[in-house]
């Protein structure tokens, strides 16, 4: 099993003055699992693998390893990590990150970073070393801020106090601002409270001539129709409005696991896929000098790609399964539609055009399309086929 990685880039204008080039590299939802609440060959370990989409936890230590070797090496400004650190807030994990994030500190490179829904008292913090899930210590709000305050929140120019949103500069004239969009009074969307404040603060930016890059762990606009409710942020309406009148050009979110952008009315959103899933990538945000533009591209973990594409495949497969199973088709004709749409998932998660890899890949999309299309994975794939996941405005 092997596939090509193909490049991904995006590009766009910034209301900065001046300044010097400046490169951000984003990190979406690493579901970092610490080796110490694992062990591969545990039953639970394999049920958790049995359901998870699509995850290489067991590779993630490695996989953040190649990842900090490689910043620590082309030492980008800063690094964003938009939430979902841990794969289901276990705090020996989030103790991990933290070192993890310090030793690109050490090194001069900031480190900024925002909750995920999966990083706060999740009911699912679990040890997976024996036959079954046991309880693992969790990630409370406390221990959320204890741990993590250093990074964005202490070092901030301002912070809001009913939530861990806040805003740091990163030159006279740019800044950033992270939203939490997970707190316990309003998971998925931003507190009022947090919304007054950051209008409050883009206001002063503006009027002390700084361009405002925002970062939420949930989407601001659609990324992919299939996949709405639970991603776009509940009171996206409202934000868009603060985010508009504030003048804001350029959002970067994660949480829906795919490569994807979006635009509308001169904001683009930016969802930068998981870092723990097949084509383990990263972003890159380059803002060139003058701070007027900038430019995005993904690069890739490359050590466990094999493993990445496997499991994704595997993924595909369960969850194809049921559709599959309730056709009346030769078992010929499955296994062509089982290939294309594993192939199309695959495609839609990297943010990548889908092109059939074969006739066998090519018939199965014919198949989809003409015995399939009223079922739920019928028409996203028949909408992926047509690079309906490719649409920058949805
Ligand atoms: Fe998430
Ligand atoms: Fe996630």
């Amino acid at each position: 099993m092997k596939m090509q990685l193909r490049p991904y880039e995006r590009h766009g204008t910034l209301n900065g003055r001046a300044g010097n080039r400046l490169v951000l590299w984003i990190l979406a939802d690493p579901h970092f699992l610490s080796p110490s609440l694992f062990e591969e060959t545990a039953d639970a370990f394999q049920s958790i693998l049995a359901v998870n989409s699509g995850k290489l936890i067991e590779h993630m230590p490695e996989v953040m390893e190649e990842f900090l070797s490689r910043a620590l090496r082309e030492h980008p400004d800063a690094v964003l990590f938009p939430g979902d650190l841990t794969l289901n807030g276990e705090l020996e994990g989030l103790l991990e990150m933290g070192r993890m994030f310090s030793r690109l500190e050490a090194e001069g490179i900031r480190v900024l970073v925002i909750p995920g829904n999966h990083d706060i008292d999740c009911r699912y913090a679990s040890v997976l070393t024996g036959d079954v899930a046991s309880p693992a210590e969790r990630v409370t709000r406390d221990a959320f801020f204890r741990e993590m305050r250093r990074f964005g929140y202490d070092t901030a120019d301002a912070r809001d106090e009913h939530s861990f949103s806040w805003i740091v500069p990163l030159a006279d004239d740019l800044r950033i601002l992270g939203f939490d969009s997970n707190t316990n009074a309003f998971p998925g969307g931003i507190l009022k409270e947090t919304m007054t404040w950051a209008e409050k603060e883009l206001a002063r930016a503006e009027a002390e001539g700084a361009a405002v890059i925002t970062m939420m762990h949930h989407n601001l606009l659609v990324q992919n129709r299939f996949m709405e409710t639970g991603f776009v942020l509940k009171n996206q309406a409202e934000v868009l409005d603060v985010l508009k009148r504030g003048n804001v050009t350029l959002n970067l979110s994660g949480h829906i696991h795919l490569q994807h952008c979006s635009g509308r009315k001169g904001l683009t959103d930016i969802t930068t896929e998981s870092a723990a899933v097949f084509p383990l990538g990263f972003g890159v945000l380059e803002i060139a000098e003058g701070h007027r533009k900038w430019n995005y591209h993904r690069e890739y973990m490359t050590q466990y790609q094999d493993a990445a594409l496997r499991r994704m495949y595997e993924t595909c497969e369960r969850f194809l399964q049921d559709t599959l199973d309730q056709l009346d088709v030769s078992e010929a004709d499955r296994t062509c539609m089982r290939k294309a749409g594993q192939e199309v998932c695959v495609a839609v998660f990297a943010g990548w055009a889908y092109r059939p890899s074969d006739e066998e890949a090519k018939h199965g999309c014919r198949l989809w399309n003409e015995r399939a299309s009223d079922t739920f994975w019928g028409k996203y794939i028949v909408s992926a086929i047509g690079q309906k996941h490719m649409e920058e405005t949805i």
